[in-house]
């Protein structure tokens, strides 16, 4: 297996130990991925202003988010089916995040449940990523749900009104769990790690909706149901219903455009994520590094500014904070993590990009990674 020195090892891996389906639901974007592609192609063309001779040896990448401390910029995004990259996928990287002192973000669409995840971890407080729902009560209920699990903010994801197409999914079947087909039983069949760890576990669907949606015993299509699901009537005045119910931390997801970021405030958001679902909804949509700065400046000091897609390195991260984040996300690079090693592999990602930020920060000439602006890139 070798050492695992960076995020691309950690995605090898993981191709060879997830069963395709669960493995390309990750590694893919919409329609002809040209967005997925650009949220990591565009963090190649940024540069750093290197500097030298500057005492360096006492350095922190400590901030905080929404108020909250972290060892690094960093947190977990939220995923879907986490769950089936790894048995106990979600509570693995919960430990993990837990560990390494960065916030852990369940989603809606995770498979193991809100409850499943604070009990696992102790009570210690996580985020909650909330789908808004045509069903407005089990929408009331999940949020008290997330309250009881001790959550200690809230992530409401706007950009999800109607799916964008992703093409393996639909070839694959994409269905949770697995439906026994031969060409299904086959690829499996070459993934004894994954199974052996399923079939242990008692986490194999969605564990925040089975069992709580009302008339629902039976989501094997996550696609299929959420194009039920999810509202298309989504509205401003529902983030402020959200925010009036919940009463916590609000962060506002998918913001694209300077207009919907200042509607997101107005509506009582805490924060906002710059994202365009890590190029998972509309293709063609600009690379979210590329959209950061035009956030950053519209809205000025008025809210915290995140940001995720396409994050790989820790150089990424330096890069995002550069501009303007004051907190960036990881998805894939922790599903990969997840799906090579579980819970040791999201701790190597934490690692790995740990280290990266820290030392390219030293690169840079600072010490702390609350005072690093645009003077650190030369692309401004
Ligand atoms: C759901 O959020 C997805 O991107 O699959």
């Amino acid at each position: 297996m070798g050492e695992m020195t960076c995020i691309e090892d950690l995605r090898r891996l993981a191709r060879k130990r997830v069963p395709r389906m669960f493995y390309d639901y990750v590694d893919g974007g919409s329609w002809t991925e040209y967005t997925y592609r650009a949220n990591e192609a565009d963090f190649q063309r940024i540069e750093f202003r290197q500097r030298v001779a500057v005492d360096i040896t006492e350095r922190s990448t400590a901030s905080t988010m929404v108020g909250q401390p972290v060892s690094m910029p960093v947190a977990i995004a939220p995923t879907g089916l986490a769950g089936m990259q790894h048995a106990d996928g979600e509570i693995l990287a919960a430990r993990a995040a837990k560990q390494h002192g960065v916030p852990f973000t369940l989603s809606t669409m995770s498979i193991c449940s809100l409850e499943a995840v604070a009990e696992a971890t102790g009570r210690h407080p996580f985020w909650f990523q909330l789908y808004v729902l045509r069903d407005r009560e089990f929408v009331e209920n999940l949020i008290d749900r997330a309250k009881n699990a001790n959550c200690s903010a809230l992530v409401v994801t706007m950009d999800l009104q109607v799916f964008g197409q992703r093409h393996k999914d639909k070839k694959n079947g994409l269905s949770t769990p697995p439906k026994p087909t031969l060409r299904n039983l086959l690829n499996m069949a070459s993934k004894p790690r994954w199974c052996i760890g399923m079939l242990a576990t008692k986490h194999r669907q969605f564990g925040n909706i089975l069992g709580h949606a009302k008339g629902v015993d039976n989501i094997d299509s996550l696609v299929e149901w959420t194009q039920e699901q999810f509202d298309p009537r989504l509205s401003w005045q529902d983030v402020e219903w959200i925010k009036k119910k919940w009463g916590g931390k609000l962060i506002v997801k998918g913001i694209q455009d300077p207009e919907d970021a200042r509607l997101a405030v107005a509506s009582g958001a805490d924060a906002i994520i710059v994202s365009n679902h890590g190029g998972r909804q509309l293709d063609g949509a600009a690379s979210s590094i590329s959209t950061l700065p035009r956030i950053v400046d519209a809205l000025g000091q008025r809210v915290e500014v995140h940001m995720d897609g396409g994050i790989r390195s820790g150089q990424d991260v330096l890069k995002a904070i550069a501009l303007g984040a004051r907190g960036t996300y990881i998805g894939r690079a922790m599903m990969y993590g997840l799906g090579a090693l579980g819970e040791q592999g999201v701790a190597t990602v934490l690692s790995i990009i740990h280290k990266e930020l820290d030392l390219s920060m030293a690169f840079c000439g600072k010490t702390d990674i609350q005072v690093v602006d645009r003077s650190i890139l030369l692309t401004k």
